[in-house]
């Protein structure tokens, strides 16, 4: 089967989990394109038998340049079986004020695109501290420091459940 993953990353987390998708889509025998949206002007959608949209969300919207890729492409999108996966700090843990943010973060994509995912799952993030700029980093030390977890300055911190991710993975295979 071919698959396609475009992804779109501020800090270089979603670049991991799709890097991650992508290896493991691998060794089970797939065919596997990666293309950052930024780069995927060229790529048709239309060569593909699924697809995995991935982007990371900061204040409450996932990148515009996937919003476009999702607009562009919407129609083909709809002829395959596509999963998308949202990165956040919010879908670290359970609670479900963050998980209605994350419903409506994903309400204002799916308006904006009119791109509807057969699969939608939120996955745990991480800190970059080794990324941010100074107010950056001293918003996102405030925001840990509200959840109550603890954070390094200089250190990242990453929440992404591996184990679970192969899991969605696994399923979206079989299904
Ligand atoms: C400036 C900023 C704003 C963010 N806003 C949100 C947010 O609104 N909701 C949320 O759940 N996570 C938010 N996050 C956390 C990111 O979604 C998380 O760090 C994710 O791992 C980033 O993925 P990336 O490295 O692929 O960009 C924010 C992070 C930053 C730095």
């Amino acid at each position: 089967m071919k698959i396609l993953i475009a992804y779109a990353t501020t800090e270089g987390q979603t670049r991991k989990i799709v890097r991650f998708v992508a290896d493991w889509l691998a060794d089970k025998g797939e065919s596997v394109e990666l293309w950052p949206v930024a780069e995927a002007g060229d790529v048709d959608v239309g060569n593909f038998d699924r697809a995995i949209l991935a982007g990371s969300v900061h204040l409450g919207h996932f990148q515009s340049t996937l919003e476009d890729f999702a607009k562009d492409r919407r129609a083909e999108l709809d002829r395959i079986d596509t999963l998308f996966l949202g990165v956040s700090l919010s879908a670290a843990g359970n609670d479900p004020e963050d998980r209605a943010g994350l419903d409506q973060v994903m309400k204002s994509f799916t308006d904006k695109t009119g791109w509807l995912p057969k699969r939608v799952e939120h996955i745990a993030g991480a800190f970059r501290f080794t990324q941010y700029d100074f107010f950056r980093s001293w918003a996102m030390r405030w925001i840990a420091a509200q959840k109550g977890e603890e954070v390094e300055r200089d250190q990242d911190k990453e929440y992404t459940d591996w184990k679970a991710l192969g899991d969605v993975l696994n399923d979206w295979l079989s299904a």
